[in-house]
């Protein structure tokens, strides 16, 4: 296999691509043609595929393939393609191993504006790992200098570019890449593309090829990131703390000891919430749980109001420990003199 196989090989099938996190504009398989656009800032990409290729000789392809990419600067993407490659000749064995790995990095450097295009580059590196004399691999190293540019337009996106393949090796040329892709958001997740690219020979005896493109791009986390979006923050999840808080006090400092652990299950309760919508947050909180409203529950059972008092207090350093910690020295929780709650406190 001399060219990249998402090139040479006619695409069959690409099976379920699992990710993380995508960008509005989609680059990368089903697409040949690449864009300028890196991943944000800090933001990772990690995706799980298989691609199939067939033709005279059988089948090909990877199972899986892990591809990771990280935005390590502003306007820097790094890239790795890890693969496990598979031939199944139709003639003889069928073979597995690791693949050729793919290292790249993608540079914009011209940012888009209202009338220009954004620039980049994306230079992609082809390393020997895979197995040559097994088929699973070049068994040379390749590279790949293109221009990528890319310009939206309300709900279109169009990119496109070209770029020069070193490709040595016995009866390999080098060869060139020039395609464009537009696409359109149909509705929010679904992605409609179409491409055309030309290649030029990459081998003794190959031809160039010129090759149309459909494509469709189904973002399943889109709907997921949508209804995370509308979940409480833990600023609304804290309202409600601390006003359990304040009345699992007053509920307990009346007797009403059925109530103050009423009120605690109830404050663990909006705590998850805030575990699963702020997960970052989600250690501190169990932390905080373990530490401070268990023994409230010790107190409560026991119906012990002295034994309560000083877990409370203790609870309040707590609370305003982790707020000052987590940068927010001026959200002090103080007990108010009332509770914040018409129920009653009085041991009913
Ligand atoms: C794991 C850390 C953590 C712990 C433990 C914690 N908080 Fe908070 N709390 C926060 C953070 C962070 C905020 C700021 C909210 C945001 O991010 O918008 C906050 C905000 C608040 C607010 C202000 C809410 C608002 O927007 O008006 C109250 C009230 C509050 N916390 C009460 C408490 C009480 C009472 C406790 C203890 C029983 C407690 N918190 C324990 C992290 C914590």
């Amino acid at each position: 296999m001399t060219k990249r196989m998402l090139m040479s090989r006619e695409l069959v099938a690409t099976a379920i691509w699992i990710f993380t996190a995508v960008n509005l504009v989609w680059a990368g398989p089903p697409f040949a043609t690449d864009d300028p656009e890196p991943v944000e800032y800090e933001h990772w990409e990690v995706y799980l595929a298989s691609r199939l290729f067939h033709d005279k000789s059988g089948w090909s392809g990877t199972s899986p393939e892990l591809e990771v990419n990280y935005g390590t600067i502003p306007n820097l993407q790094l890239h790795l393609i890890a693969p496990v490659s598979f031939v199944a000749p139709r003639h003889s064995a069928r073979l597995f191993g690791y693949g050729d790995t793919e290292l790249g990095a993608k540079y914009r450097f011209f940012e888009e504006t209202e009338s220009l295009p954004q620039v980049g580059t994306f230079p992609l590196i082809e390393l020997p790992s895979g197995d040559h004399k097994r088929g699973l691999g070049s068994g040379h190293v390749q590279v790949f200098l293109p221009i990528w540019l890319q310009k939206g337009f309300g709900p279109w996106t169009t990119y496109g570019g070209g770029g020069y393949w070193f490709n040595p090796g016995n009866d390999n040329h080098d060869w060139g890449f020039i395609g464009w892709e537009l696409q359109r958001e149909v509705f929010s997740g679904l992605i409609l593309g179409a491409e055309i690219f030309h290649e030029t020979t990459s081998e003794t005896g190959g031809h160039p090829d010129t090759k149309l493109n459909g494509g469709l791009i189904y973002d399943f986390t889109e709907q997921l990131k949508t209804l995370a979006n509308i979940q409480p923050g833990l600023g609304t999840v804290m309202i409600e703390y601390g006003d359990r808080y304040t009345n699992a006090y007053y509920a307990a400092k009346g007797g009403n000891w059925d109530l103050a652990a009423y009120q605690i299950k109830e404050a663990r309760e909006i705590q998850e919430v805030g575990e699963t919508t702020r997960p970052p947050r989600a250690a501190g909180l169990k932390a905080f749980e373990k530490a401070y409203l268990d023994p409230l529950d010790v107190a409560i059972k026991a119906k012990n109001f002295q034994q309560f008092d000083k877990a409370f207090k203790a609870g309040i350093q707590g609370c305003n420990g982790c707020h000052a910690g987590q940068g927010f020295p001026y959200i002090k929780y103080e007990l108010p003199k009332a509770p914040t709650s018409p129920l009653s406190m009085k041991n009913p």
